[in-house]
Order: C-alpha cells, then structure tokens, then sequence
C-alpha cells in the first residue's frame, strides 16, 4: 500500500554558476520535463526505513548506512525534521534527471525523499486519528498538516545533503528545486523568485560526460586560492552578466538573453569549467541558429543551454543530436504548465 509520494524536478542555471558560491547572484530555473519520484510503502514490522534506488540498483538501509550517504542522509534529516523515529517503510526512489550533469539530480532525490516521507507521516497520522475515532464519527481526514512542510523547510534539508555531495554548495539547486519556480539567488541572501515576462525557449543538451559538480566547485576553489584577483574578478564578470539578464527576462526582451547566454560561456571558459566536448556543443547550437549558448552547472561535461526560438527550435536539437549530445530536451521557461 502506498503511504505517501514525493516529486521534484530538475533544474538549469542561466546565468552565474560558479560565481554563485562566491557571493554573486545568479538565476535558475525548473525543468519540469525530468523529475525525481520517491514512493512511500508500509514494510515488515522491525525493518526500519529502507530505501530501494532503483536507478542505481541499491537497497539502503538508512539505521546501517554509512552518514555521507546522501539518500541515506536525506531520508534521517527529514525523520528527525518531522519527529519520527526509525518507521517500518520502504521507499522507492527513481529519477529521470541525468546524474551528474548539472541538472540538479541530488537536489532533486533528496527533495523527493524528504517530500514523500512528510506526505506518509502526514496521511499515517491522519489515519491514525480515524481509527481512534471511527467508532464515534464518521469524518474523514487524509493528512495532518503538522507533517506538511513548506519550500523552505524542504530547501534547507536539502543543502544539508547538498553538503555531503559538494562541500561548498551555494544553495542555488536547493534553492529552485524546492521552490519549483524561478529564482534569483544569492548566497546567504532570501531566494527572490522572479516572473519571466514572456516564455523563452531552451534547448538542454548533454555531452554524456559525468562530471560531478563536486570535483568542478573544488577545482574552481584551488585556482581562486592560487589567483584570486583574477578569479573575483571573472566572477563580478559574470555577476554582472547575471545581474543584467534578470530584468531582460523580467520584461520580456528574450532577444538580450542570447548575447548575455554567450558572455557568460566565454567567461565559464576562462573560470576553467569548459571543454572541448561543451564547447562543441555551444558553437554547434550557435551555427544552426541558437540566438546564445553556454554551459550549464559544475561544467567540464553535463549540459549546454541554448536560447532558441519556436521556429529554430528543431534545427538547433537536431543539430546538437549530430554533434554527439546524448540527449536533448526543448523547454519552454515560463510556459504555464
Ligand atoms: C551547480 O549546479 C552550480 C554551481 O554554481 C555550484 C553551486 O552553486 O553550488 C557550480
């Protein structure tokens, strides 16, 4: 029987990756087209809390596993958060959001465990409280709003995993996933979601190349260390470039977009998070028509992003497909669902 479900989707940056963690703002937005599931069932009596990856071909037990096991870890922050101890459930954890690849995959998994978990506890108590009741009364309860929890409840147990799974997240991919809506955001600062003024069409494409934002965020750490003059430099570069894209999206001027997408990919490059396989991409999606392009997240493999319009749309993805990504979403941002 299932108790409770939990949903996220994926997400994209447009501007201000990496810069982000270094105090400069930056904007994301969900994908809805990918999405985390996670699916609470009643297990045997004594069994705790096991979670079932199926993606990965896992089965965890969250009493036993290790404490930097991000699913793990998720799953206990959110027991505690809710006040249940060790319950006897299942959880089933699947996801169509490409690991590794910028689109905010462990974001989202946490988010989806922590949602689920709060929707089971929410409805077994309601349920509980029927049939304490149900002698005297016919109502009916399906939740107790107690367990519900709000965006920012869910965001910040998310960073918390976050943590676990690159050091020094900026909250950013929390940030959007939990919220599901476009954000602006600097670190430290109360996420400001932001109207898009008219919808905009992105091409997410992938090169197939896991690169763990982990791995990326660090090595950007050591090059900043070692050169920070250049480096706040290049990042107050790329604040700016985001600074400017927010308004332009605000109104509507989506032609604006296209250049600042450019700007800040050839900024990302000098940062050091490109390669020859995003860089391809980009200078593919330029060539067949996109209005801008860059890369997406941590870099050095994952997605590109490419501002198109209605009519360039399916040049531009079959032309991405042919240069080798592996996989290649349309979007429309803003397009009420
Ligand atoms: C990852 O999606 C975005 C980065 O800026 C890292 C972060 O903000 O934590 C690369």
């Amino acid at each position: 029987m299932v108790l409770g479900r939990g949903f996220a989707s994926g997400k994209v940056i447009l501007f201000g990756e990496h810069a982000v963690v270094y105090g400069r703002p930056a904007l994301a937005v969900p994908v809805t087209q990918v999405q985390a599931e996670a699916v609470v069932q009643a297990a045997a009596p004594g069994s705790g809390l096991t979670i079932v990856a199926r993606d990965l071909g896992e089965q965890i037990a969250v009493r036993d596993a290790p404490a930097d096991q991000p699913l793990a870890a998720a799953a206990r922050l959110a027991l505690t958060h809710l006040g249940l101890a060790d319950p006897d459930w299942l959880i089933t954890v699947h996801s169509t959001i490409p690991v590794a690849s910028g689109m905010g995959s462990g974001a989202a998994v946490s988010a989806a465990i922590v949602r689920a978990l709060a929707d089971a506890a929410s409805r077994e108590s309601a349920n509980q409280q029927i049939s304490k009741s149900a002698t005297r009364n016919t109502q009916y309860a399906t939740r107790n709003t107690q367990y519900e929890l709000i965006a920012a409840e869910v965001s910040a147990l998310v960073y918390e995993v976050e943590k676990l799974h690159h050091g020094t997240p900026s909250g950013i991919d929390n940030t959007v996933i939990a919220t599901g809506q476009p954000v602006y955001f600097v670190r430290g600062q109360p996420p400001q979601p932001f109207p898009i003024g008219r919808p905009f069409w992105l091409i997410i494409a992938d090169t197939g190349i896991r690169s763990p934002t982990k791995i990326t965020v660090g090595d950007v750490r050591l090059a900043w260390q070692q050169e920070q003059t250049r480096y706040e430099a290049l990042f107050d570069r790329i604040g700016a470039v985001a600074e400017a894209a927010r308004p332009a999206i605000c109104a509507g001027q989506t032609e604006a977009l296209g250049p600042l997408m450019d700007a800040n990919h050839a900024l990302l490059r000098e940062v050091g998070v490109s390669c020859p396989e995003l860089d391809a991409l980009v200078a593919t999606a330029r060539a067949a028509g996109a209005l801008g392009a860059k890369l997406s997240g941590g870099g050095r493999g994952g997605n590109m992003i490419a501002l198109v319009t209605e009519e360039t749309a399916s040049d531009v993805a079959d032309a991405l497909r042919s240069a080798g990504a592996v996989r290649v979403i349309v979007t429309a941002v803003g397009q009420a669902a």
